[in-house]
């Protein structure tokens, strides 16, 4: 059954051309089980009419704001009351700008400010006025208030220009409306993470890394304490501080996050390994550091161990899931990855592009898995990681299912 049978879902739609996916989304969200209530902005009213989303939700659309019959009964508390959560698509420039000053001049916003559940905003607009710097400073202001969002994906949009701005494909908000009612998931799973880049000593002083910031990893670790699991996380030097509630061990090189993995790995089930390991390490580093001269400098550089093969091909492993980050044919090169380390899972990430993987707080992820594949939209690390536990903790079950 699905997370979302018999939530109660509001969907705000404002003002912008993408109005029309909003539609598509209530039909998606109501086959998942959940309830639907419907508020639209004046603006938004003018893109599509009340009646579609009136006949899709079967509930009557709310509107006005000062309309007596419906605030009779305090229509805009009693709304943010009904809601489990509050998902607002399209949310348009100016929706984002007048929640993030906290304005209450329409039902909508009203209802945001009155409401205590979560709230999930799918942003759409022309790419300039995405990329605008009010726009920003509005989304990251939002953000760090533990409002959270989904997309706007890349591409060409209705303006005919091309650009971040597209909202988020509704089947994506309905999965990541899911995900914020998937209750321990993980509950009794006893969980590995690997996270964060290593370093390679050249010397006592100089290393070799790599960009990884450990974000992503370090939101793994968080989303599965979350969902209920007992986290270990192995994490390479990152400027971060451990989740609440997980198990951590700090380590440097390649070498020192293979003992420490292979140290606890005998008591996990599912091993998840998001570290940016060194492929190489300096085959003998100097004892003392190198004083500069005039020559050129050539070091010799020795295979790492591969964690992830160490783990697949222990008598039993752990459900194992590796992370692929590419910078062209990202899709074909992470199947390669997924059969060669046979792999239970891998989530391949595009690196090397502005905003994205490393460094960033934002992912899109492709996941791939035996028998199956989803796109994880662009949205902040977070909620791709709460998805990302949501998808493994299916697999897990499905293939203990499938065994018992
Ligand atoms: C044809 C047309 C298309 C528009 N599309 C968008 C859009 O996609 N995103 C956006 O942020 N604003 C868009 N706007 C501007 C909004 O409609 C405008 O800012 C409006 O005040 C939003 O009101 P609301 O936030 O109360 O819904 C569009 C305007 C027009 C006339």
């Amino acid at each position: 059954m699905s997370n979302l049978h018999n939530k109660r879902i509001v969907l705000i739609v404002s003002g912008g051309i993408a109005a029309y996916k909003a539609l598509e989304l209530v039909r998606r969200l109501r086959d998942d089980g959940a309830m639907v209530r419907v508020v639209m902005t004046q603006a938004a009213t003018q893109f599509v009419g009340e009646l579609s989303f009136q006949a899709l939700s079967g509930e009557p659309v709310h509107r006005d704001l000062l309309d007596a019959n419906a605030e009779a009964a305090m229509g805009h508390i009693e709304l943010a009351r009904w809601a489990d959560a509050v998902v607002v698509a399209p949310a348009t420039a100016d929706f984002m700008a007048r929640l993030r000053y906290g304005l209450a001049d329409d039902l909508a916003t009203t209802l945001c400010l009155a409401s205590a559940v979560p709230l999930l905003l799918a942003p759409a607009m022309n790419q300039q006025m995405w990329q605008n710097q009010a726009t920003q400073e509005n989304a990251s202001t939002l953000a760090a208030r533990g409002i959270l969002s989904i997309g706007p994906d890349s591409g060409l949009q209705a303006c005919g220009e091309i650009g971040p701005g597209r909202m988020a494909e509704p089947a994506a908000i309905t999965t990541a409306l899911s995900q914020l009612f998937a209750t321990a998931s993980m509950a009794g799973r006893r969980v590995m993470v690997t996270a964060g880049p290593t370093r390679e000593a050249i010397d006592p002083v100089r290393y070799l890394s790599n960009r990884s910031s450990g974000k992503m990893g370090y939101a793994i670790a968080q989303a599965a304490v979350e969902a209920g699991a007992a986290v270990t996380l192995i994490s390479g030097p990152v400027a971060l501080h451990p989740p609440a509630g997980v198990r951590t061990t700090d380590v440097e090189s390649a070498d020192q996050m293979f003992k420490a993995v292979t140290s606890g790995i005998d008591e996990i089930d599912i091993f998840i390994a998001c570290a940016a390991v060194a492929d190489y390490c300096i085959e003998a580093p100097s004892a003392q550091k190198r004083k500069k001269n005039d020559e050129s400098l050539s070091l010799t550089l020795t295979p790492t161990r591969d964690i992830l093969r160490s783990v697949t091909t222990r008598p039993s492993p752990p459900f194992a899931v590796g992370f692929a980050a590419e910078t062209e044919n990202l899709v074909l090169n992470a199947r390669a990855k997924l059969e060669a380390k046979s792999l239970d899972m891998i989530a391949a990430n595009e690196v090397g592009g502005p905003g994205l993987g490393f460094e960033s707080n934002e992912n899109e992820l492709h996941v791939l898995w035996n028998g199956g594949e989803q796109r994880l939209a662009k949205a902040p690390k977070d909620l791709i990681a709460r998805q990302l536990i949501s998808l493994i903790a299916e697999c897990y079950r499905r293939g203990h299912d499938d065994i018992h």
